[in-house]
């Protein structure tokens, strides 16, 4: 492969997927971008790897293509739902970086909030009916509210500074 960069990146309902498409506009003609997780294993010298959370670490496909992967330099980046909180975004890490061996090099990563979908709102309506005061319920509707929009242009800037500081 030519390109410097390559970006492979699994997003069910979309929301890490603006962070892929953005990377590789900011970093142009110097990136591939795949748009379906290769059943090969692309050479670059900067692998970006991208994810949103499902169930506390990435989706099965990713983690099956992360398993194959020796010798690489890797950028994590994703989006959560549940909370914005940096001990939750390192949980999450440890639990996808679980899937890469040892051999491989992390450079750094990035997470940020991305919107919940609606299903989990439905969930937690349903149970506030039966429950009017559920603190967790609550908490969990509010993050819901404060999650949709995300990830936001706040984020994306944020997301431009980190790639520029690692690249
Ligand atoms: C089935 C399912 C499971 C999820 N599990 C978690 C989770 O364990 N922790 C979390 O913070 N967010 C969780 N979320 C929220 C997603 O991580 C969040 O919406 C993320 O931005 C989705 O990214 P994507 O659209 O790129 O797949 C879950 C969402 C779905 C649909």
């Amino acid at each position: 492969m030519s390109e410097k960069y390559g970006i492979v990146y699994s997003s069910k309902t979309g929301n890490t997927k603006k962070l892929a498409i953005y990377l590789s506009q900011l970093l142009s003609s110097s990136a591939k971008l795949y748009y379906e997780i290769p059943d090969y294993v692309p050479k670059h010298s900067i692998l970006f790897l991208g994810f949103g959370i499902d169930k506390g670490t990435c989706s099965v496909e990713l983690q099956k293509f992360m398993q194959r992967l020796h010798h690489q330099t890797i950028i994590l980046f994703g989006t959560c739902g549940f909370s914005n909180e940096v001990r939750y975004h390192n949980l999450l890490i440890d639990n996808v970086s679980k899937n890469l061996a040892a051999d491989n090099t992390v450079l750094d990563y990035f997470m940020c909030q991305g919107e919940i979908s609606i299903q989990f709102k439905e969930k937690y309506e349903k149970a506030l009916l039966l429950n009017p005061d559920d603190p967790k319920m609550l908490a969990s509707l509010k993050i819901y509210q404060e999650s949709i929009g995300h990830p936001n242009s706040e984020d994306m800037d944020h997301f431009r500074e980190f790639v520029f500081q690692n690249i």
